[in-house]
């Protein structure tokens, strides 16, 4: 069994998760996996090319994988929070979900002009979240080198939503 297989079977589909209609992309059981999570994140450190500052982790599940990442890299991590939750200067950004608004924030000085950046997350759905990240660091005059995701739904075009960015997953449904 490749490496891959290996891992991506330990993605578990829950139906009906967080409401009727939905099957959700459960990746607890691959994080409790030593060699899982680690050929995880050597995949993600191959598709990081170039100069390269910081990564950025999203709260909460990309925290989880940027930090990873970062530390494998030898670099630092930026973190973009939900509301309310970082405790100096914020910048902010509100991006539209299916039923109201949500909001990320970034703190002003955690990036300077100049500084290239990759985004990271566990997954890549409409795109909100990224997009909206996108412009957070866009806000400091921070450059988007790549967005680099676990899974990617397909189906839900979130690749859209981040027209003119690099964009990079390891799978795909
Ligand atoms: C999930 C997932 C991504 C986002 C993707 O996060 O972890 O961050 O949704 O959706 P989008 O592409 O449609 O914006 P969620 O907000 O559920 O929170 P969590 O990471 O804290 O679990
Ligand atoms: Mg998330």
């Amino acid at each position: 069994m490749s490496e891959k297989m290996a891992w991506s079977q330990l993605i578990r589909d829950v139906p009906d998760f967080p409401k009727p209609g939905i099957i959700f992309k459960d990746i607890t059981p691959l994080l409790a996996d030593g060699e899982a999570f680690s050929a995880v994140i050597e995949e993600m450190a191959a598709l990081v090319d170039g100069r390269v500052d910081a990564i950025v982790g999203i709260e909460s599940r990309g925290f989880i994988f940027g930090a990873a990442l970062a530390q494998r890299l030898g670099l630092g991590l930026v973190t973009v929070r939900k509301p309310g939750k970082l405790p100096a200067d914020v910048h902010a950004v509100e991006y539209e979900l299916e039923y109201g608004v949500d909001r990320l924030e970034i703190h002003r000085d955690a990036l300077a002009p100049g500084h290239r950046v990759v985004i990271v997350d566990d997954l890549l759905a409409t795109g909100g979240t990224a997009a909206a990240t996108v412009k957070l660091i866009e806000m400091l005059g921070a450059e988007v080198v790549s967005c680099l995701f676990v899974i990617e739904l397909d189906f839900l075009e979130g690749r859209k939503a981040l027209a003119g960015t690099a964009v990079a997953s390891l799978l795909h449904f």
